[in-house]
């Protein structure tokens, strides 16, 4: 009886060895010889039935350790099977640029996934992404946007200006301008405005910058959404409606919003919007303020050659950065761009 277990295990490994090249189906079919159905293991195991009962224990535990020796010697055959697969995969000689096998897979980055979900949740309703130059001049950023030179955010505290370079051709200038680091992403409102007729609906994710010194909720560079929407007859109901619709979708069927009036050059009326939502817990149960907008300024229609008396409109922006932080109750903003994986793998 030892014997024959002992005769199984012996043949398994004897006849591993000639596999090393086999293909699956190959292997499959010597590991039932032993394990199968009819398998000489299978039948060993059947066996215990026959044999007196004193004896039965000693032999069950034999089986035992046979199966985990034979489990052994079919993980190594499949092992190196796998390796010829990845090596014949590989070609001969090998692609040494190819990446290693087993390396990790990458993962968006927190602030991507929120700028992803947010752009589906408007593409759903017709907004479509358009995109503007991190260098800017002071005609996109400021001018047009009806932001007066003597306007505070045009101070030397808040906006990186660049010298004038040839570096940046491509963005043109007038020779009286400066080329800056844009503070907002609402600077595609004007570029869109003067290459595309109305009606238009666009988002705009990017990246901003503003002279800042760095702390919880403050940094030099941030991330923002803008939003613009030109038709005829848009009211602030529309407004309301697409904010309402957004916040729904992001942050759950609760959400709530309101608008409080403030001031932004480039919209009249301009409102401030909080959120709230019940089933936010760590913040977002109180008001919480969110973003700015408002109807569009009839001085930037003008600035674009749009007619103001046929075409209204509203835009909004938000900060990607502020959303995340309340999504996911991040309380330091400096998480997001300090690569500490320990941080980034929560939300891999
Ligand atoms: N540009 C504003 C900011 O950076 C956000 C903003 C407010 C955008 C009102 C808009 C708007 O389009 O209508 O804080």
């Amino acid at each position: 009886m030892e014997d024959s277990l002992e005769a199984i295990v012996e043949e398994a490994e004897s006849g591993s060895r000639g596999l090393g090249m086999a293909s699956r189906a190959e292997f499959e079919a010597w590991k039932a010889g032993f394990v199968g159905p009819r398998g000489s293991f299978t039948l060993a195991r059947k066996r215990i039935a026959d044999l007196p009962r004193e004896e039965k224990p000693e032999y069950g535990r034999r089986l035992n350790e046979v199966k985990q020796r034979l489990d052994r010697i079919f993980e190594q055959v499949l092992e190196r099977i796998e390796m010829a697969e990845l090596t014949a995969s590989l070609g001969d000689p090998p692609d040494p640029t190819l990446p290693p096998p087993g390396w990790d897979r990458g993962s968006s980055h927190l602030l991507t996934q929120v700028r992803e979900a947010i752009c589906t949740i408007l593409a759903r309703v017709g907004f479509v992404v358009a995109e503007g130059p991190e260098v800017e001049t002071e005609f996109f950023c400021f001018d047009a946007l009806n932001t007066p030179s003597e306007h505070p955010a045009r101070d030397l505290q808040d906006t990186y200006y660049l010298h004038s370079d040839a570096r940046f051709a491509n963005v043109s200038k007038r020779d009286d301008e400066r080329y800056l680091l844009r503070t907002h992403t609402s600077t595609v409102q004007i570029r869109t405005m003067l290459e595309q007729q109305p009606p238009l609906r666009i988002i705009s994710p990017g990246r901003c910058f503003r002279r800042d010194t760095a702390d919880a909720t403050h940094g030099a560079n941030f991330h923002q959404i803008e939003a613009l929407y030109v038709d005829r007859d848009v009211t602030v109901k529309d407004l309301k409606a697409i904010l309402d619709y957004l916040f729904r979708n992001l942050l759950g069927p609760d959400a709530e919003t309101r608008f409080r009036p403030h001031f932004f050059p480039y919209t009249e009326p301009s409102f401030e919007v909080d959120f709230r939502s019940r089933h936010l817990n760590k913040v977002g149960k109180e008001w919480m303020e969110i973003m700015g907008c408002g109807m569009v300024d009839p001085v930037v229609f003008e600035s674009v050659g749009y007619d103001p008396a046929v075409w209204s409109g509203y835009a909004f922006g938000l900060g990607i950065e502020r959303i995340a932080m309340t999504l996911y109750g991040v309380d330091d903003i400096r998480y997001f761009y300090q690569n500490d994986l320990r941080f980034l793998r929560q939300f891999a």
